[in-house]
Order: C-alpha cells, then structure tokens, then sequence
C-alpha cells in the first residue's frame, strides 16, 4: 500500500477568491497547497478590462499570508461590449491568461454575461489568432431547458456551433457534471479541455436533495446523476490530457448559503487535494493525480510545470469544518467520508 505520494506542486485551474475581507480569509487555504489558480473574473462589479485584472492581481498578491508565493492567473469577463483591443492588450501583458464566458444569468454574478452569442463573434476571432483560451460556463439559461439538462443542451446549440465557426479557438469546458460533457470534449482535438471539480467527483444530485435539502452541496452547475459522476471520475483519472483539476472552490458565508434562496458554490479549498487523493485511491489512479492536478492543466494554458513538488502522506488531515471570516462563517465542503490524506 502507497503511503506517501510526491507530485509536482498542483494548480487550480478555476478559483473563486472574491474580494475584500472574504479574500483574505480564503486565499491562505489555496496558497498553502496550489502554485498557481485561474482566478475567476466575477466579482461586483466584474473584472472586464485589462487595467481591472491588474489592479484585482494586485490585491490577490497583497492579501497574501507572509512567506507565501502564489502566482494569480488572470481573467477576463467576457461582455457583448469587450473590446479586442482591450483582450490583445490583456494578452501581451502575460497576466491575463483567459477570457471567461458566462452566459447571462447562468450563475452568481453573470448579469453581466453574453446573450447574444453573435456580439461577440469579433472577440472570438482575436482570441483563436492569438491563442487564447476561451473559459466557458457551459449551461443554457432558458426557462423551458430543465436544469439537469442545461449542459448537454449549451454543447449542442452553443458550444459546438461556436467552435465550428472560430476555427483555432481555444476551448476550456469549465466544472463538467455529465457524461455528454465528458464524451464531447473525449471526442475532440486538442483545442478543446475541460476541468473537473473535487466537489463533482464525490456527490451526485442525491446529496443534495435525499433526506433533506443540503444547501452546502448546492453549486452551478448542479450535480447530476449518478452515472454522470461515475463518468467524471473515469475522466478525472483516466490521465487523458484534455481533463484536469479546476476546483470551482466558491465561498459564500453562511448566512447566504442558508437562504429560502441561497446561493450556489462550495467551498473546497481547504481539503481539496486529500478528498482528490481518496477518489483516486478508491479508483486505483493514484498515479494519475499528478497528471489532473500539476500536468495536464500548464500543458493546456502552455505554462511550464511547477518546479516544486508537494508530499501527500496517509494520516488524517486537519482541516476546519468552517473558517471563519469578517462576514461570518463559510463551511469548507463535507465530502462525507473520513479523510486520510494529507498534504505534509
Ligand atoms: C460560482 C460562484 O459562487 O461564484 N458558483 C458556483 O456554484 N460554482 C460561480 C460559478 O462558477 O458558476
Ligand atoms: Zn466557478
């Protein structure tokens, strides 16, 4: 039995680290473990332009616990008014490393998202010249389209035509929850990826609403069936390139988590690389970890591979059940099993 397992020091693909004082409380749990995160663009208001992406590095940089190196990708949120100047300027200034694409209303803060996918055509032709990735939230928002189908119905009416009419552009399908997700980006070439979260590999749509409502397991896109989570995890570990880690690790306190209308995201970070190294272990990929976690993901964004290593080690964690911040509580994801690896 493998009892220790050394990896080169893992990224996290797609990260919510807010702003302010929720910030400070978050980012110490992701710096201790991650060199680098994609750092998601939907704040209040987002972060649209090159200069705000600097400015909102800056602050990530500054909230850094003391000694702690942590290297913040930027992003961009994608608008029917961004400019491709602006995206090109964001390009050669190496901090923006992706453009997001939040269909309106799709999810917290994506008011300001695209509705009308042809506004935004100009940007997506200079994104495929320069090669930069497209990060997309693949979900449908029409109220007719039933939740649990919003994914596999965007591939199909969104996703595909777009990546047929922008030959070159460069594709993440962020935070998968199906099997049609995991078969569509399978089939592709190699400008196409996808990102898995920890979350997604351990719960399906049971956990939240058997026995009782569940609010913390309550996250967009929402977890499906069983089946679909079986697929995820043979993706997760199967080492094919295309697949790697991006948390989607969202804080909300508490109190906005435990609404009549509450919002949607689990907090992750804290315990993500010991619940990843049980789903590996439980599926007989410990090999594979390094792959999804620190390989597959600087090959896509074609960043160099980290060049420090972690250790994980078999013995229990310690990990808060809650961290608490100036807004109050956010309670890290409950996996639901004991855990038993733990980062040294
Ligand atoms: C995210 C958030 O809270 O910002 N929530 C979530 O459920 N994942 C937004 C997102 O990535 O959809
Ligand atoms: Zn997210």
């Amino acid at each position: 039995m493998t009892d220790t397992l050394k990896i080169r020091q893992p990224d996290d693909w797609h990260l919510h680290l807010r702003d302010g004082a929720m910030l400070k409380a978050v980012l110490p749990a992701t710096a201790a473990h991650f060199a680098r995160a994609i750092i998601m663009p939907n704040l209040v208001p987002p972060v649209v332009t090159a200069q705000q992406a600097a400015s909102y590095r800056d602050r990530i940089v500054a909230a850094l616990p003391d000694g702690a190196t942590f290297e913040p990708l930027m992003t961009l949120y994608l608008t029917e008014e961004t400019d491709p100047k602006d995206v090109l300027v964001a390009h050669q200034s190496g901090l923006v490393h992706a453009v997001k694409l939040y269909p309106a209303g799709a999810t917290t803060n994506s008011a300001s998202g695209v509705q009308n996918f042809d506004k935004i055509r100009a940007v997506l032709e200079q994104m495929a010249q320069i090669g930069m990735p497209l990060c997309v939230h693949g979900e449908v928002t029409d109220h007719d389209v039933d939740i649990f189908d919003r994914e596999a119905v965007f591939i199909d009416r969104i996703l595909d035509p777009i990546r047929k009419k922008t030959p070159g552009l460069r594709v993440v399908m962020e935070h998968i929850t199906t099997a049609d997700a995991v078969s569509y980006a399978s089939s592709q070439d190699d400008s196409l990826a996808a990102t898995i979260t920890t979350h997604h590999l351990v719960i399906n749509r049971n956990h939240i609403l058997a026995g009782g409502i569940k609010p913390h397991y309550y996250c967009l896109p929402v977890a499906k069936r069983e089946e679909h989570r079986l697929a995820l995890r043979r993706a997760a570990t199967s080492g094919d390139a295309r697949f790697f880690l991006g948390t989607d690790s969202a804080p909300h306190t508490d109190a906005n988590k435990l609404l009549p209308c509450g919002c949607a995201g689990c907090f992750t970070a804290p315990n993500t690389l010991s619940v990843l190294a049980h789903v590996f272990e439980e599926e007989g990929a410990l090999d594979k970890l390094e792959s999804f976690t620190s390989l597959n993901g600087p090959a896509f964004y074609r960043l160099p591979v980290n060049p420090g290593h972690i250790t994980l080690e078999r013995s229990p964690p310690v990990i808060p059940a809650q961290i608490e911040t100036e807004d109050g509580p956010v309670t890290v994801f409950d996996p639901g099993f004991p855990l038993h690896w733990k980062v040294t």
